[in-house]
């Protein structure tokens, strides 16, 4: 009798986004005059940068070529584009990262998903509440965890991230051995000091844990203090992995590329509690499973490192940023206190009521897509996030909505 992973039966009905936006498709549907701005999703609205473009057409061009097509590329990605990453991304911050420590993927969502699949069924999982869902639902999947009870997970640690901690969680006073970190934080949009990253490096140095870290959205810090990457801080390179994307540097939501950094010394331990690498492991999984980014995307990731490319990513990225603090303006008009939008595209509003009532309060009477916190956890019960992708125009007429709407309340 073939039979069914049973732990998918602890997860919640639909993921998150899934969830909201079959919302909005019945809301429009009942509502077919609304024009509805979405601030939702984080996703890229504005087309790719120029140089990327030219990169993949050019790319294409070679494909259609018997001399200069190329069929399977190596699982790893392209050396061109790894070293690209290596120099721009880490040694020119200082960091020690060699290219062949990077793997390109099709996406941190899905890294950052999969990487727990090399790691024992029986280790304990830390994660900040609110949190990204798809770290604690990847863990469900593979069995980390118990039932959910009152938006949380049995055997799971969660860590909250509140106003009271600056949004950074402390390292816990139980024994846990993989820890989620992820700066500028989704859903918060809060980043990180060097020192509590220390902090936690340290933590999982004197813990034999291990930090997966999730950079995704490092290009949007406008402080050269705060830290882009882990490894910026000493001793990282033993103890976290981490995670990057071009989806919100350069707007690859639909293009897919993104990369995973393993350091030859990042260990885990085998069941004698002797070292045992990740490097070959992650390896070992990534070219079984995964067959390559395609060819003209990694082209196209590459012109990101090129001077016209960086200039265009850094003009898309400050577009985006206006966005932000045209938001944190009307909130700040509004008496709303929140976090994020200053390094990060993503407001974290605390709406002083039900998220999901405020979700619906929104979309009814401004027709403007937020994200409602509870779905990030318990934490975010009352408060809503609001992310800046979208056009500069949108994004004004939301707030001037959005005035109104909680003026008539
Ligand atoms: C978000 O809105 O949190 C992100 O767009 C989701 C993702 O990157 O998968």
């Amino acid at each position: 009798m073939i039979k069914i992973n049973e732990h998918f039966n602890k997860l919640q009905a639909s993921y998150l986004f899934s969830n909201i936006a079959a919302r909005i498709a019945e809301f429009q549907e009942q509502n077919p005059q609304t024009d509805i701005i979405k601030l939702g999703i984080g996703d890229a609205t504005r087309g790719l940068p120029h140089a990327c473009v030219a990169a993949m057409h050019a790319a294409v061009d070679e494909m259609g070529e018997d001399a200069t097509f190329r069929g399977y590329g190596p699982e790893q990605g392209y050396a061109f584009l790894r070293e690209k990453i290596a120099e721009n991304d880490y040694a020119a911050r200082g960091a020690d990262i060699a290219a062949d420590e990077i793997f390109i993927s099709d996406g941190a969502k899905c890294d950052t998903g999969n990487f727990q699949e090399i790691l024992a069924a029986d280790i304990r999982v830390a994660v900040p509440d609110p949190v990204y869902p798809v770290y604690v639902d990847t863990n469900v999947m593979a069995g980390r965890t118990g039932p959910f009870h009152n938006g949380r997970f049995e055997n799971i640690v969660y860590m909250p991230s509140t106003q009271e901690n600056n949004y950074v969680p402390e390292p816990p006073d139980t024994d846990v051995d993989l820890i989620y970190l992820c700066f500028p934080n989704n859903p918060t949009g809060a980043t990180v000091s060097r020192a509590d990253l220390k902090q936690w490096v340290d933590f999982a140095r004197d813990n034999r844990a291990l930090i997966l870290y999730d950079a995704a959205y490092e290009s949007f810090i406008r402080d050269d203090a705060i830290p882009r990457s882990i490894y910026e801080v000493e001793g990282a390179r033993e103890v976290a992995v981490e995670f990057r994307s071009f989806s919100k540097t350069a707007g690859f939501t639909g293009t897919r590329c993104a990369f995973t950094v393993v350091p030859k010394e990042c260990r885990a331990f085998d069941e004698n509690g002797d070292t045992r690498y990740l490097h070959p492991l992650w390896n070992r999984r990534h070219s079984t499973k995964f067959n390559g980014v395609a060819y003209p995307v990694q082209r196209a990731a590459e012109a990101v490192y090129t001077p016209e490319g960086q200039n265009q990513v850094k003009a898309l990225i400050a577009d985006y940023m206006k966005n932000a603090d045209r938001i944190r303006k009307e909130m700040d008009d509004l008496g709303y206190s929140y976090v994020g939008g200053e390094h990060s595209p993503y407001i974290w509003i605390e709406a002083q009521m039900d998220s999901w009532a405020f979700f619906d309060m929104l979309l009814n009477r401004a027709g403007v897509v937020c994200t409602p916190g509870a779905g990030f956890g318990p934490c975010g019960a009352s408060c809503i996030r609001l992310s800046a992708f979208n056009s500069y125009e949108n994004v004004d007429r939301a707030m001037h909505r959005i005035r109104e709407a909680l003026q008539k309340g």
